[in-house]
């Protein structure tokens, strides 16, 4: 099954002001790359290229500024505007031209995620059917929506920001969906706090046996970027792993050559258009060591 990609980057990322007030969260820098990078790597790491990015208004502008149409990377990138934040299902009734029938795989755009093993996780997800999601184990699982486990640790519910959460694992913010999303985002209505709760439909594939819940088990970075402290964090242990490591995490021309989506010479165009930054010299790096120098 192939599945087209969804990167939700709306919202007024009121919990980030007054950072967010003159720019969208998702492109605030996550070390020495826009966040969005790192959910769209996801995507394209899941072998994912046509892609929709779902922006406020205001932010679109800067979204198509800042990610083109895709070709430099391979793929194709589609602009949706959210008139307003109403709710992560909305996405599916907002992105039902776009996927026309397909399965999607959708990703928050405050989403980071690392770990070995990544791919084949994504690709698992990729020919399933029905729905996947990924559960991770938490402090803190009143923040997101959590899994309830009946006796035999089947998931009976996902319930979204308990006050007295079932367990500690949170969902993550990638979601893994069959065709019948936009039909059956159409029937939830909105929640107490105004929103079409992805909790809702996600419950409503439960309910008819279509969800598959996948642990991202303690090998995996899950990490959050929420508030002020949180994305310093986040900024930090990229940092810390792509210094010790001597490789860039969330690298999508990386990706893309790889896999075999772009050629030598657009990967030395992509170096030589970010050559006076450390990201550039990554990727003349990269060139280097694919023509066979050091
Ligand atoms: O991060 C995972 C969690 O994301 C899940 O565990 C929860 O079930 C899910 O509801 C969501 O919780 P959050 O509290 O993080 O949702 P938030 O409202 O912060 O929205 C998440 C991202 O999606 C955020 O970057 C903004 C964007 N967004 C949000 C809404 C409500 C949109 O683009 N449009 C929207 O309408």
């Amino acid at each position: 099954m192939k599945h087209k990609g969804i990167i939700l980057a709306g919202g007024s990322g009121t919990r980030l002001y007054p950072i967010t007030v003159g720019v969208s969260k998702q492109l605030l820098p996550i070390y020495n790359k826009p966040m969005i990078y790192y959910p769209l790597s996801v995507l394209m790491l899941a072998g994912i290229r046509e892609i929709a990015i779902i922006t406020a208004p205001e932010d679109r502008a800067q979204f198509e500024r800042a990610l083109g149409d895709g070709a430099q990377w391979g793929v194709s990138l589609t602009y949706i505007v959210q008139p307003r934040p109403e709710g992560l299902a909305q996405a599916y009734l907002l992105a039902e031209d776009f996927l026309a029938g397909a399965p999607s795989a959708m990703v928050l755009g405050d989403n980071l995620f690392f770990g070995h093993g990544l791919p084949e996780l994504l690709k698992r997800a990729d020919a399933q059917e029905g729905g996947t999601v990924f559960g991770y184990h938490v402090a803190d699982p009143q923040r997101y929506g959590v899994l309830d486990f009946a006796p035999d640790r089947s998931v009976r519910a996902i319930v979204e920001k308990p006050a007295d959460p079932p367990s500690n694992y949170a969902v993550t913010g990638l979601y893994f969906l069959d065709g019948s999303a936009p039909v059956r985002a159409a029937k939830i209505r909105p929640s107490a706090r105004g929103e079409l709760e992805i909790a809702d439909l996600l419950n409503d594939y439960l309910r008819d046996g279509g969800l598959t819940v996948e642990t991202m088990g303690r090998g995996y970075a899950w990490l959050d970027t929420g508030t002020h402290a949180s994305l310093l964090d986040a900024g930090n242990f990229v940092r810390s792993l792509e210094e010790r490591q001597g490789l860039q995490a969330g690298c999508p021309e990386e990706i893309a050559y790889a896999a075999g989506w772009i050629d030598l010479d657009a990967l030395r165009a992509r170096a030589d258009a970010v050559a006076k930054s450390s990201y550039g010299a990554y990727l003349a790096r990269l060139v280097r060591e694919a023509e066979g120098r050091r």
